[in-house]
């Protein structure tokens, strides 16, 4: 078998790394690739958003199935190119990846679909959004509708920061194309979780669910990132709620993309907030497998990419509804010193080569010299995994490892499943 990922970060060397896992007779590609997917297979020099290269590419190798990992080349067609050229590949049509890249889209076909999400209200002109954020309530949420790398989304404690921000995106173009368009919404107060789905459109593999860690800063402070951290399982999400997300959400929505004429194949990713009282709220969809989600999952999911290949032949006949990881998995991601603003690049990196069984090392923003440095070439740097039998335990390994990996600047979370770890100890306290 032969496997193209498309992607360099390290939801693609997670990918690679669980094809080969998986597989370990398969020739994996990946374009670009990073320092890491080199070590598991052959890196592509070709960009994830050059589509008609990576089709050419595609073909060129001999590919039978193509794993596409980030949102951007979805949303501008890869899919499509590649399905017109007969191969096969896992991840959405454009039209269907409008749910991720388009949030005032995915607000109108939450609202058809009768899908609870935050009231909310889409603008494209300045006045008429300073009109309704001068009468909305505080405090409040404003997004560029457009792709902005997860930084798009804007909580405001006061109605003027929001008109700034409003002004920002509209007005002086803060998110390029992306802002052109804005949500206004609702805020809403609870825990998030992301489900994660394989879905040929219609059939529905609900994976465990995991906690995205977006904040900068411990303790879930300081301004949104693409993502610092992430882990699973999460206890609250318990089978009687992944069955009601599957319900409500899932196929509700699966079912109106394919009335419009947009029919999902891939991995359907619902960010949630889950109230106090029980209340499910979606925030947002993506198309595609979280980062660093992905790194904590594919671990934990051996057997994981049969399913990515069969959905892609389609052939896929799943005998279960629901996976169950194998272990808990606690991902924290790596970063240099200035992420997200300005990351400060360039600076040698060491990885020890014996760090503690149990820990995996994705890379993302590195780059390897020709003398063989690795060096920092990115904001996320590495997503480092611990696994364990418990979140605790898992979570103990990252931090470790991440202690032990050097670089200049090497910024980090350290309490990257921290909800979970507190409720476990008061558990434990309760006996
Ligand atoms: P999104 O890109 O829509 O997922 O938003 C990114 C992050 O902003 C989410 O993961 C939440 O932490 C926060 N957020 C987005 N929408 C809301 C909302 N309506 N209420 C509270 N927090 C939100
Ligand atoms: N970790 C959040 C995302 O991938 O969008």
């Amino acid at each position: 078998m032969r496997v193209l990922v498309v992607g360099g970060g390290g939801r693609e060397h997670a990918l690679c790394w669980a094809l080969k896992r998986d597989a370990p007779d398969a020739e994996v590609f990946a374009a670009p690739g990073n320092p890491g997917t080199a070590q598991l297979g052959t890196n592509l020099a070709i960009p994830a958003t050059a589509t008609t290269d990576l089709v050419a590419g595609a073909h060129h190798h001999k590919i039978d199935f193509t794993v596409v990992g980030p949102e951007g080349p979805l949303a501008a067609g890869l899919a499509d190119a590649l399905r017109s050229a007969a191969m096969p590949v896992f991840g959405p049509n454009r039209s269907a990846a409008r749910i991720e890249s388009s949030k005032a889209f995915a607000k109108q076909l939450m609202q058809r679909a009768g899908i609870p999400t935050a009231a909310s209200r889409t603008f494209t002109a300045l006045e008429p959004a300073l009109a309704f954020i001068g009468k909305h309530a505080e405090p409040l949420v404003v997004k560029a509708s457009g792709l902005a790398a997860g930084k798009g989304a804007v909580v405001c404690a006061r109605r003027a920061e929001a008109s700034r921000v409003a002004r920002a995106m509209l007005a002086d173009g803060a998110f390029g194309e992306a802002g052109r368009e804005i949500v206004i919404e609702d805020f809403l107060k609870g825990e998030e979780l992301s489900v994660l789905a394989l879905t040929d459109g219609e059939r529905v593999l609900l994976l465990p669910a995991a906690q995205d860690h977006k904040r900068l800063g411990e303790g879930d402070t300081g301004p949104n990132t693409g993502g610092m951290g992430a882990y699973c399982p999460v206890t609250i999400a318990n089978p009687g709620l992944l069955e009601r997300v599957r319900r409500a959400v899932l196929g509700p929505v699966l079912r109106e993309l394919a009335a419009q004429g947009a029919p999902f194949q891939g991995v359907l990713y619902a960010g949630l907030m889950l109230a106090a009282d029980g209340t499910l709220t979606v925030l947002e969809f993506n198309c595609r497998f979280g980062d660093p989600e992905a790194q904590a999952l594919l671990p934990v999911l051996p057997g994981l990419t049969k399913h990515l290949a069969d959905i892609a032949g389609g052939a896929w006949r799943p005998e279960e509804t629901t996976l169950r990881g194998t272990r808990a998995a606690v991902a924290t991601v790596l970063t240099a010193a200035g992420y997200p603003d300005k990351p400060e690049l360039g600076g040698p990196i060491i990885v020890p080569r014996d760090l503690e069984a149990g820990t995996l090392v994705f890379h993302a923003g590195t780059l390897r010299d020709p003398d063989g440095t690795l060096r920092v070439h990115g904001g996320r740097v590495l997503t480092v995994t611990g696994l364990g039998d418990t979140v605790a335990e898992a979570a103990r390994r990252s931090s470790d490892a991440c202690e032990l990996i050097s670089f200049q600047g090497k910024t980090y979370r350290r309490d990257i499943g921290w909800r979970e770890i507190r409720e476990a100890r008061a558990g434990a306290a309760r006996g």
